[in-house]
């Protein structure tokens, strides 16, 4: 099949691209993030030491559901035994739903694959078959991750609760884990909840929104975040970063917790 670019019913130019701005940017810019991103979680997720400092456990592996250490398993350990990283049980829910994610499919299709790398700019590949095959047609499996995303927000909404005592356990406390907790929450619900499947859960497949006015309003709010998913969905992968690393360096005894009161 053709690209389209120069596909029949095209004009023939023989150039890649007639754009003059500097349109490798936004890409450069995805794949250097996005890449130590990826090198920084495979190490954290597969190193399997280092995850909880009382009170806080990080995002990577929670829910702890395997041997986890003491204070870190808030659900049970129904994985005991399991002989690798805890986080490596539960990772495929927060990574499944991101990487079958709409605005990061666009972003890593352009960074990665230059499937195009952007628009105006031919792509190198010959042959073209969306999403239509393996790998790629496990994309459409995204409405489901969703679910799964919700569960696992939840779970870290739990957490940051957690996060409101102190290494004791007493309750009426607050570092800044709490907030990077607090913060990273927050993000990771406006993302989940920016999602376009969310959006077409809340409102789709309905005839008249006169008739379902709960449903409407939760549209219009879904519709009204979903115009800065990009944004979520990039802040909350940072913030889901700062909060493992910060735990990490709390449990290393590189630094101590800001404790506020
Ligand atoms: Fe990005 Fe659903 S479209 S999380």
């Amino acid at each position: 099949m053709s690209t389209g670019v120069t596909g029949p019913g095209r004009a023939a130019i023989s150039e890649r691209t007639l754009r003059e701005d500097r349109w490798w940017l936004s890409p450069l810019v995805t794949f250097v993030v996005f890449s130590a991103f990826v090198v920084y979680a495979t190490w954290r997720a597969f190193s399997g030491e280092h995850y909880y400092a009382s009170p806080y456990l990080s995002p990577f592996y929670s829910p702890c559901l395997a041997d986890c250490v003491e204070g870190a398993s808030d659900f049970g350990q129904p994985f005991a035994g399991w002989p690798l990283s805890a986080a490596l049980i539960i990772l495929i829910f927060p990574l499944g739903f991101r990487m079958t994610c709409y605005y990061y499919r666009k972003a890593y299709y352009r960074a990665f694959w230059l499937s195009p790398p952007a628009c105006g700019v031919a792509e190198p590949h010959g042959g073209y078959s969306g999403e239509t095959r393996l790998p790629l047609i496990l994309n459409n499996l995204h409405r489901w991750f969703w679910y799964a995303a919700v569960l696992v927000a939840l779970v870290l909404s739990y957490d940051t609760l957690l996060a409101f005592r102190n290494a004791d356990h007493e309750w009426g406390h607050m570092g800044l884990g709490t907030v990077l907790m607090l913060v990273n929450v927050v993000y990771i619900w406006l993302y989940t909840l920016s999602c376009h499947s969310c959006r077409h859960i809340v409102g789709g497949r309905m005839r008249h929104f006169s008739k379902h006015p709960v449903r409407y309003r939760a549209w219009t709010l879904v519709s009204r975040l979903n115009t800065r998913h990009a944004q979520y969905a990039w802040v909350s992968l940072f913030s889901v970063a700062l909060v493992d690393l910060y735990v990490y360096l709390l449990a290393t005894g590189t630094i101590t917790d800001v404790r506020f009161f």
